[in-house]
């Protein structure tokens, strides 16, 4: 069966338009069923295409003997800054299996490498006082520059801002990106995004303006009163226009000689949403032949501090606007107002088609829930989510531009019910976040748990906004370190996310201090001050370990491991045997079922007691991250300190017996899944207590953050794979189908955030799309669906389905580095049947469920039948 190259690609860009990566690291994934398909070796020919010598194209060829497919070496002399090349791969069958034909080109061209290549660009704003504890009003800049040529070959915009920015030239938006250039931690790392501008530009007067919201860098922050201006007070941005035409290059970069202004938006922020006042609007301000007609609108600019030494191109992707929600419903509550329905929770915001009379004001409050039928605000906290649009008295198209909601309805007010109808013409919902592709794909025979799932993605989706955040609505929507150390792995399998951790985790070790990290990253200040505790610290271990699996990128791995041992060395306050310090605060088993709504950490499994099991735990993974990179020594260091802790784990909560000191579901769960018991003997035992709690708990949920995610694991390991299923089988609160059953679109923080009469929790922490317990998705992923990376990267899958519950069927597929592997399987009166299918290059490892067989099987498409699996 043939075998082809589906896609090229460079590092871990969807996109690679003004890339950081000189030598960038090329992968290809196959498509096709090809049976035990091997790559022998693979060709990449590379045309470069030089500017300002000849403008011809310089191809080259390069082959080699090799099996690798994935991050590959960048075979030639790298790139200079703004450089492009095309290139396209082959691979060759080993033995006499078949070629593949040529792949696609792909383009791949560099940003600003070099701090010199920014030709003097000045970070700018407005020349006037900056407001210091108020929201800011948006800046326009304004550059108006000729183009001397009638036919430009290629034009790039480079920019970025303190603050958010929002690009035109001659009066069109610059690309699609929104919230650009996304969230950093903008004292070690700010963004520049790369534009291909070349079809805006006009031969003869052209304009390029720029509007700076406050964004994350001078916005309020943190929750109660929270903090302002954390990275800077004044707005501002930095761009370079190159365009070449006739082999000639010419620049426009923002200097002095910009002016600056302010325009309809009159705030925009993060947790308040945007006040908008058409008219305001500066008609054609950033189109040649703008007059100025009233020149004290105009100010000159200032040039702010460049931040050249931090300036960066982005790992991952950008923030999109990815779909449109159409209204499903208008509602009257039961005090009159209006309400739209969207049917569905996310992160997004209004579009709005709409004429009134001039001055007009429509108001827009966004929220998650209604609670007697209004809308709930008291989630929101200290945070009011509400945009309002001052008419301009014409037919508009409005979205607010520096400010996102998370939101499911939204309560109207002064909507001009004269002029135009409230209904789906006027009004949908735009969701936005980063822009990931998306690899994993899940269904199975109880819909339910298709509804579940479904859930847990949308909860992905609302908080993978540039950072991990833990949620969209109140104001907080800050990168929670322990709540991403949860959900990775299910995240690593719905999406690629490995130029999203890429960057953040950058920014996680650039915030390390003496090996302790934020509780939240980027840092911010009313969170409070940068403490060691568990889980939320051990992200520094977990999430590149967790990440390099899912992409085999040992590079990446390389570049966290110093922040993944100063963690470990000098991090973690230790008692005299190598434990938690016990005076160090814990957040522990976050929000388990039992912790009361005003105490959330308040759980039934002792946090010092969760803290020394993670610390076992990622000492050891820290030992296979050393082994991974060649590090020998640490390899060895790091292995006898997880084993000396493991002793002293022991001698602290673990009796004789084998009794933990804190017999929960979490307490037993951890020690089960980190293999911390001293005997097999002792784990049968605790596994089978582990049991006898749930059943005496009704199979309902006892866990927080920090035991959810393992649970299902630490039983499966111990072959209570039922008792999971049965667990996830209840609908009853606390249960992860109770919120399916009450309704939720999203997962939630709270295991009853709704309560059963409806109302809401009486508690603070009562967001309704929180993804961490939505964590549960990676046990569905590798036991119903039977998918996950035996080796890094899935060179090798591990496929091992366990069918239970009362789930007949079930497919799952993972677009992995090397192509799609999928499973499909059922089970009737004859047996187990899994259809699946393995990419090239690349082989699974499958356990069948009945007789627990391990098969090794390549690529190719394989149908596996279990006559000895009965229910
Ligand atoms: C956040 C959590 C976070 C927790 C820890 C909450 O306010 O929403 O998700 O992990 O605080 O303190």
């Amino acid at each position: 069966m043939a075998v082809a190259i589906s896609q090229v690609s460079f590092e871990h860009h969807r996109v690679a338009l003004g890339i950081g990566e000189a030598s960038p690291r090329i992968s290809w994934r196959f498509d096709g069923l090809a049976a035990d398909w091997r790559q022998g070796g693979y060709s990449i020919e590379l045309s470069r295409h030089k500017q300002n010598q000849t403008g011809l194209s310089q191809i080259e060829l390069f082959h080699y003997n090799s099996s690798d497919s994935v991050l590959v070496p960048w075979p030639t002399v790298s790139l200079a800054s703004a450089e492009s090349a095309t290139v396209r791969v082959r691979a060759y069958g080993e033995g006499d299996q078949p070629d593949t034909p040529w792949s696609e080109h792909v383009n791949v061209e560099t940003g600003i490498l070099n701090q010199d290549d920014w030709s003097g660009a000045q970070m700018i704003s407005a020349d006037k006082e900056t407001e210091k504890n108020a929201p800011h009003q948006p800046l326009l800049f304004r550059k108006e520059f000729s183009v001397n040529s009638t036919s430009v070959e290629k034009a790039r915009l480079y920019i970025t801002a303190y603050g958010l920015y929002e690009a035109q030239i001659n009066g069109k938006r610059v690309g699609t990106t929104v919230l650009a250039p996304g969230w950093q931690s903008y004292k070690h790392r700010l963004v520049y995004d790369t534009y291909d501008v070349t079809a805006l530009l006009l031969a003869g007067d052209n304009v390029l303006g720029i509007t700076v919201g406050e964004g994350w860098y001078a916005g309020r922050l943190g929750f109660g009163a929270g903090n302002r201006n954390i990275w800077g007070d004044t707005l501002g941005a930095i761009a370079l226009l190159v365009i070449t035409s006739n082999r000639k290059t010419q620049s426009v970069r923002t200097d002095k000689s910009w002016m600056a202004s302010t325009g309809p938006i009159v705030t925009s922020e993060i947790y308040n949403g945007e006040v908008y006042d058409s008219r305001l609007e500066q008609t054609g301000w950033s189109a040649p032949g703008f007059l100025v007609p009233d020149t004290a609108k105009w100010i000159a600019v200032k040039e702010l501090e460049a931040p050249y030494g931090i300036l960066t191109a982005p790992d991952g992707p950008p923030i999109q606007r990815i779909e449109e929600i159409k209204l499903q419903e208008v509602l009257t509550s039961p005090t009159g107002k209006t309400i739209l329905d969207f049917g569905q929770n996310f992160a997004g915001w209004l579009r709005l088609t709409v004429k009134g009379k001039i001055g007009e004001t429509i108001k827009l409050v966004h929220t998650e829930v209604l609670e007697d039928g209004e809308v709930a605000t008291r989630p929101l906290r200290n945070a009011t989510q509400t945009d309002y649009l001052t008419l301009s008295g014409e037919l508009q198209v409005w979205e607010p531009s520096f400010t996102y909601h998370g939101f499911r309805y939204v309560m109207v007010d002064g909507w001009p019910e004269d002029d135009t109808p409230l209904n789906n013409d006027s009004v949908s919902a735009i969701v936005i976040h980063s822009d990931m592709e998306e690899t994993g794909s899940f269904e199975c025979a109880d819909e339910l748990l298709n509804k579940l799932h479904k859930n847990v993605r949308w909860s992905m989706k609302s908080n993978f906004m540039s950072i991990p955040s833990d949620c969209p609505q109140r104001d907080e929507r800050l990168g929670w370190t322990g709540d991403s150390l949860a959900f990775a792995p299910t995240a690593n399998f719905l999406y690629d996310t490995s130029g999203f951790w890429r960057g953040w985790l950058k920014d996680l070790q650039s915030e390390q201090v003496e090996g302790v990290p934020p509780l939240v990253v980027p840092g911010v200040p009313a969170t409070g001050p940068q403490i060691p505790t568990a889980i939320w610290g051990d992200a520094l271990v977990a999430n590149p370990f967790n990440a390099y699996h899912a992409s085999g990128d040992l590079d990446a791995l390389r570049e966290q491991y110093t922040g993944a041992k100063a963690w470990l060395d000098d991090g973690i306050p230790r008692n005299g045997a190598g434990l938690w310090s016990r005076s160090n605060f814990q957040l522990g088993d976050w929000l388990d079922p039992k912790s009361p709504p005003d105490d959330p950490g308040r759980a039934t499994t002792s946090s010092t007691y969760v803290a020394d099991a993670y610390l076992v735990y990622v000492t050891g993974l820290v030992a296979e991250m050393a082994s991974e990179l060649g590090l020998g020594d640490d390899k060895t260091r790091f292995e006898k300190w997880a084993k000396d802790l493991k002793t002293a784990f022991r001698e602290a909560w673990i009796d004789p017996e084998g009794i933990v000191a804190n017999e929960t579901q979490t307490g037993l769960a951890l020690p089960l899944y980190f293999d911390i018991f001293e005997s097999d003997a002792q784990a049968k035992e605790a596994a089978s207590r582990l049991e006898k709690i749930i059943v005496d708990n009704e199979y309902l949920v006892g866990t927080g953050f920090s035991g959810t995610h393992l649970l299902g694991l630490a039983l499966t390991k111990h072959n209570l794979t039922d008792t999971f299923y049965k667990m996830l089988g209840q609908t009853t609160v606390p249960s992860w189908l109770y919120q399916v059953e009450m309704g939720g679109t999203t997962t939630w923080e709270r295991w009853d955030s709704l309560l059963p009469d409806g109302s809401l929790n009486p508690g603070e922490m009562l967001s309704f799309n929180h993804y961490s317990f939505g964590s549960v998705a990676n046990w569905m992923h590798q036991v119903i669906g039977g998918l996950s990376p035996a080796k890094p990267g899935w060179k090798t899958a591990r496929v091992s389905v366990e069918p239970g519950g009362n789930i007949t069927w079930a497919k799952a597929s993972y677009l992995s580095p090397y192509g799609k592997i999928s499973t499909d399987w059922k089970v009737d009166d004859t047996g187990f049947h899994l259809v699946l299918e393995v990419p090239p290059n690349t082989d699974a490892e499958v356990v069948l469920p009945g007789e627990k067989r391990t098969l090794l099987v390549g690529s190719g498409s394989h149908r596996i039948s279990d006559p000895t699996f009965h229910f």
